[in-house]
């Protein structure tokens, strides 16, 4: 008999997720409590760039996948994975949604059945917080009833050549036995599982990761800040030190960090460290400060450019371009694009933007949207680059820019200065 599988929440990392396992011969429910994004999964209308349309409809035509925000349609499941938003409220982790999504789990859940948590969260969250409410929800007795375990998802949105199926996934479980449902789980449906031995380790990997990007991120934006003021070429230099074969890894500086791992992740690990131990986890505030701080340095930058043309911010036209957080991709969320315009408008500035992906608002209604063209570049009094999308036509750009401030350094030219 086929195998049926609910995915909760069907956003970056649980549609992609649930189309991988209708190719895998499972029978889907996409619950998601957004009814307008169930309405679009219904009408073979992806909102998510790493799933097609097509790919969606032929999922929808096989009949194997349900989107649906009805409860209901959870009964039943002999596999359920949890992929729900874990952000931060007031600085502290947010549980509220794998809270409410176990608990809708456990009214459903049967002996035999398995649930597994995706979302990113600090260490303990599947034993301490999810099991207890499968648990006193069903009846049933994780471990020995049920399977539970955690599996952090790697997605990278928009990466060609790292997907679903040929990224590594790290799997666990509370007991023996639930490790070996959830690896079994995955071997279905990705190349290669990498088992360990408990849920904590499993979730510790992901903010490892997540930590270990923001930490060497942050080190190169302090370094691009001081090689600014001592007259460094810090990208040449970074460019250099990529060339030793071993012990190094490129990381390059940027306007801020954003999306919705960085910006976040990192602090779900500190808030453990700190109210489980009482200590500071030093590395990633320090980070999250430094990155936090890059959208002031580029407004810096930019306030001196404009100064050393006798030209105040307030007045100027600043046209932006890129508001994604990331190259080719339209997700702006955390992006640091919001707080450069934010600030840019504050002072004064005529703000506008350029962003062929990005549809949704999450930028200052003040920020007029507008095409890339030679009169955009031309009437611009400093153009700002944050977001190096493959699609802007970088020779345009130059040729027709009187002051360009490239913070990815894209572009070189003498109109050009680079972050
Ligand atoms: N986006 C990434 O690149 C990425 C990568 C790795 C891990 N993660 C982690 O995966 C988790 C999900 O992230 P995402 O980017 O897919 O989020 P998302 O916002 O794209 O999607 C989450 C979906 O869950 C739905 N939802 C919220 N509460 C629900 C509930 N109780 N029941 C059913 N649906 C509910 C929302 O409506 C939304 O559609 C997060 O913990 C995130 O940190 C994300």
């Amino acid at each position: 008999m086929t195998d049926k599988l609910v995915v909760v929440g069907q956003g970056y990392v649980g549609l992609p997720l649930a189309m991988r396992a209708v190719k895998a011969d499972f029978d889907v429910v996409g619950f998601d409590l957004d009814q307008d994004r169930v309405k679009r999964l219904q009408a073979g209308d992806s909102y998510i760039e790493d799933v097609a349309a097509e790919e969606l409809k032929a999922a929808l035509e096989s009949g194997r996948f349900l989107a649906s925000s009805e409860p209901k349609a959870c009964a039943g499941f002999d596999f359920a994975v949890i992929d729900v938003p874990t952000p931060l409220r007031d600085g502290n982790p947010d549980l509220s949604y794998v809270e409410s999504a176990a608990a809708l789990l456990a009214r459903f859940l049967r002996p035999g059945a398995t649930v597994i948590l995706e979302s990113t969260t600090y260490p303990g969250t599947t034993e301490e917080l999810v099991g207890p409410i499968l648990e006193e929800g069903s009846g049933l007795v994780m471990g020995t009833d049920f399977h539970l375990g955690y599996s952090p998802e790697r997605i990278d949105p928009g990466n060609p050549q790292w997907g679903f199926a040929n990224t590594p996934k790290v799997v666990s479980g509370v007991t023996p036995a639930c490790l070996e449902a959830v690896q079994g789980f995955f071997d279905r449906l990705v190349e290669r599982t990498v088992p360990v031995s408990g849920t904590r380790e499993a979730e510790l990997t992901k903010l490892i990761e997540n930590t270990f990007r923001h930490v060497n991120i942050a080190l190169v934006n302090e370094l691009a800040m001081f090689a600014g003021e001592l007259s460094i070429d810090v990208w040449e230099a970074i460019e250099a030190a990529s060339t030793k074969p071993f012990g190094y890894m490129r990381f390059t500086p940027g306007p801020g960090v954003g999306g919705h791992c960085l910006p976040i992740d990192p602090s779900y690990l500190s808030w453990r460290v700190r109210r489980s131990l009482g200590q500071p986890f030093r590395f990633v505030e320090l980070a999250n400060d430094i990155n936090e701080h890059m959208p002031d340095y580029v407004v810096r930058r930019l306030t001196m450019a404009l100064n050393r043309r006798r030209q105040a911010v307030n007045g100027s036209r600043v046209l932006l371009l890129g508001l994604a957080y990331k190259k080719n991709t339209g997700d702006a969320r955390e992006a640091p694009s919001e707080a450069v315009a934010h600030q840019l408008l504050n002072l004064g500035a005529e703000v506008r933007a350029v962003d062929p992906y990005v549809t949704e608002a999450h930028i200052d209604t003040r920020v007029a949207r507008v095409e890339l063209s030679a009169d955009e570049l031309a009437a611009a009094d400093a153009v700002v680059l944050l977001t190096d999308h493959d699609v802007f036509d970088y020779d345009l750009i130059k040729a027709r820019s009187g002051y360009v401030l490239d913070t990815r350094r894209r572009i070189d030219n003498p109109n050009v200065e680079h972050l």
